[in-house]
């Protein structure tokens, strides 16, 4: 097995000094790795948290590109194999920011050597991956006390989970439409290249799984309910794209040029599709990669029988309500600044005003993950949660299939 290189360790200092450890070992490092890095060195230092996070290794593929990510993030050392990874004593959590089609391998290696998991979304490529993934961690939960977490990020926005938290308390009463869209535009240009996120075998779907991933999680966790059943429709706008000159990362990447030639989209570049929830509140869901001028619009608005919330990621520290019990001549939407200490994750940060950003999503998720770990109980989202998004892509791309027929959701 290939030695670890090793740099100075993280130190333990101030508010984490003498805590016990939670020792991370991260599998991957671009887009999400960089996300996850940000969350797993800053939690500790706004929240106070039981346990102190260490970035304790980081794999990739390349050893200088991970060495030189590692010292860029911050982790004390690095492995070129997620296997040497999984295999460390000195791991105890294991943190996957890899695409979709080595999620289920690397998540059930970890979980079967005792290490507790964070995945990104979505949980995998197949709903049979997602079932066998489910499985390992209820296994390894009610064995060893072992926790497996998927990234779904947007609960942990403070407005987003302000918003649950009134949908719970009934200040929207029975909800009977649930509206959300994830809109972003940069794969408009034809000319983009033919990256991970086209290709079928890797990422499983496309801005179907992950966009649509997102608001399916996000709408039923706010709705507190399941779907039941989607009527769907796909599209792929660009079929041929150019092969790409190199690695690519996150949402960007860089043609190869005439030499590379061009390869075959396999996956779907928009999805848009209707549901209804199991207490007949009627949703509806639109997922692209091409709403030209729309960044990372994620947006939602729930209306129910005494009020409305709507939210817009572009603006992410707002969240509209409407209170219909208010006499009409004065009742509208308003605005409600999600920055006040008692909003939710607002204790640790800033004076009210002072807003967040996309980047704190995985403050809070670092946060969240490691109070479930320290109390020992399943973390939210769970991938049994994970598998049910699943099924829910999996009645969308049925659905598509066969012209929309409206298609239960697989318990
Ligand atoms: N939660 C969110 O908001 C969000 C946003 C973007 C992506 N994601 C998810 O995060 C995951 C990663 O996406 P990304 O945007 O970071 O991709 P990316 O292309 O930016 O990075 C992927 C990383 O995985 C590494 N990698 C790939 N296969 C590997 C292997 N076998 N062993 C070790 N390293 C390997 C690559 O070298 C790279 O470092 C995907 O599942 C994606 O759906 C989630």
């Amino acid at each position: 097995m290939e030695q670890p290189q090793q740099s100075a360790g993280p130190e333990e200092a101030g508010a984490e000094a003498g805590k016990p450890p939670l020792r991370v070992g991260m599998v991957g490092y671009a887009f999400m790795g960089a996300a996850h890095s940000q969350g797993w060195r800053t939690a500790g230092r706004v929240f106070d948290l039981p346990l102190r996070p260490v970035l304790t290794a980081l794999c990739g593929r390349d050893a200088a590109a991970v060495r030189a990510a590692a010292d860029r993030h911050g982790w004390a050392t690095t492995e070129t194999d997620w296997r040497a990874l999984i295999a460390r004593d000195d791991v105890d959590l294991v943190d996957i920011c890899t695409p979709g089609d080595s999620h289920a391998e690397i998540a059930l290696a970890a979980l079967a050597a005792g290490k507790h998991v964070l995945c990104e979304k979505p949980l995998a490529n197949t709903v049979e991956e997602a079932e066998t993934m489910a499985h390992a961690a209820e296994t390894a939960f009610t064995t060893r006390g072992r926790l497996a977490m998927v990234g779904f990020n947007y609960r942990r926005v403070p407005a987003t989970a302000l918003a649950r938290r009134m949908v719970a308390e009934g200040r929207l009463g029975p909800l009977r439409h649930v509206r959300v869209t994830y809109l972003q535009d940069w794969l408009n240009d034809p000319e983009f290249p033919l990256t991970w996120r086209m290709r079928k075998e890797l990422a499983g779907s496309g801005s179907l799984g992950d966009l649509g991933a997102h608001i399916v999680d996000l709408a039923q966790h706010l709705v507190g309910e399941r779907l039941a059943g989607v009527s769907a429709l796909t599209e792929t706008f660009v079929r041929q794209r150019p092969l790409p000159g190199g690695p690519s990362s996150g949402l960007a990447g860089a043609t190869g040029g005439a030499a590379h030639g061009t390869g075959t989209v396999t996956v779907d570049d928009a999805a848009v599709f209707t549901g209804r929830f199991t207490s007949g509140a009627l949703a509806s869901f639109e997922a692209t990669r091409y709403a030209t001028g729309r960044k990372n619009a994620l947006r939602l608005e729930l209306n129910g029988e005494r009020g409305s919330l709507a939210f817009d990621l572009e603006r992410l520290n707002e969240l509209w309500f409407h209170d219909a019990t208010e006499p009409a001549v004065h009742a509208g939407f308003r605005r409600i600044l999600v920055t006040e200490p008692d909003h939710p994750y607002l204790d640790g940060w800033w004076p009210p005003g002072h807003g967040l950003g996309y980047e704190h999503t995985f403050v809070h998720q670092a946060r969240d993950l490691v109070h479930a770990i320290a109390e020992g109980r399943v973390p939210e989202p769970s991938f049994a949660e994970g598998l049910q998004v699943q099924r829910v892509l999996a009645a969308v791309e049925e659905s598509a299939e066969k012209n929309s027929v409206y298609t239960p959701i697989a318990d």
